[in-house]
């Protein structure tokens, strides 16, 4: 017989600061294969909260999501969105917690008129999220061989998702730097 689905978790979403800034530490070390600098740490809490949030469940945090604003390419008044990470906690996944997560800054995205694309990098084996980013309308625009510098594969894809652009502008066209950038890393 097959096992039943689990229900969608109901969380609830925080703010993450500089005084709960450990606690993103603790669930990046147990989610990602990577460990981030201090230097990560420190420019958590200078997101903006629509971007950036815990999901608690039963007052335990067991996903966060963090996304950085940066200027657009040859546009001044525009902005691109930078997922720096999302991550769940493996006893929560399947569950719609990254799903919750994603749309809180999309949505918050969308809401601006200056936000033109949102775009991330995976690991090139890193299928589950693949899989969940293309789920929700993510395309690859690119590959950047060695961009990860103490794991294996070293190879990452470059994904986007076009917000509020022009008409006629391709996820391609706006992260055309972001890939070209990459590609020039010493
Ligand atoms: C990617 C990640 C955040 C997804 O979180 P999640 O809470 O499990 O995602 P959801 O339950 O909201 O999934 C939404 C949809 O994405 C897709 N998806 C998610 N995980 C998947 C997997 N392992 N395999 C295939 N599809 C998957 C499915 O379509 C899923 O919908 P469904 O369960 O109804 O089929 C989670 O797997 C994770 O933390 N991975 C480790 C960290 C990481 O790699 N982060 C991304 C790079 S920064």
């Amino acid at each position: 017989m097959a096992s039943p689905e689990l229900a969608p978790l109901a969380v609830e979403f925080g703010d993450i600061h500089a005084q709960n800034i450990g606690l993103l530490r603790k669930l990046n070390e147990s989610t990602f294969p990577v460990r981030y600098a201090d230097k990560f740490y420190g420019e958590i809490p200078t997101l903006q909260t629509d971007f950036a949030q815990f999901a608690y469940f039963g007052g335990f945090a067991i996903g966060a999501i963090c996304g950085r604003l940066e200027p657009a390419d040859g546009d001044a008044s525009g902005k691109r969105l930078y997922i720096m990470t999302i991550g769940v906690l493996h006893a929560y996944r399947r569950r719609g917690v990254g799903r919750k997560l994603l749309d809180y800054l999309m949505d918050n995205a969308a809401k601006r008129d200056d936000v033109r694309v949102v775009y991330l990098h995976v690991q090139t084996n890193n299928d589950a999220a693949l899989d969940f980013y293309a789920r929700h309308g993510f395309e690859k625009v690119g590959k950047i061989e060695g961009y990860y510098k103490r794991i294996e594969p070293p190879d990452c894809y470059l994904l986007g998702k076009v917000v509020n652009a022009p008409a006629g502008a391709t996820v391609g066209g706006l992260l055309e730097g972001a890939l070209d950038i990459a590609n020039k890393r010493p």
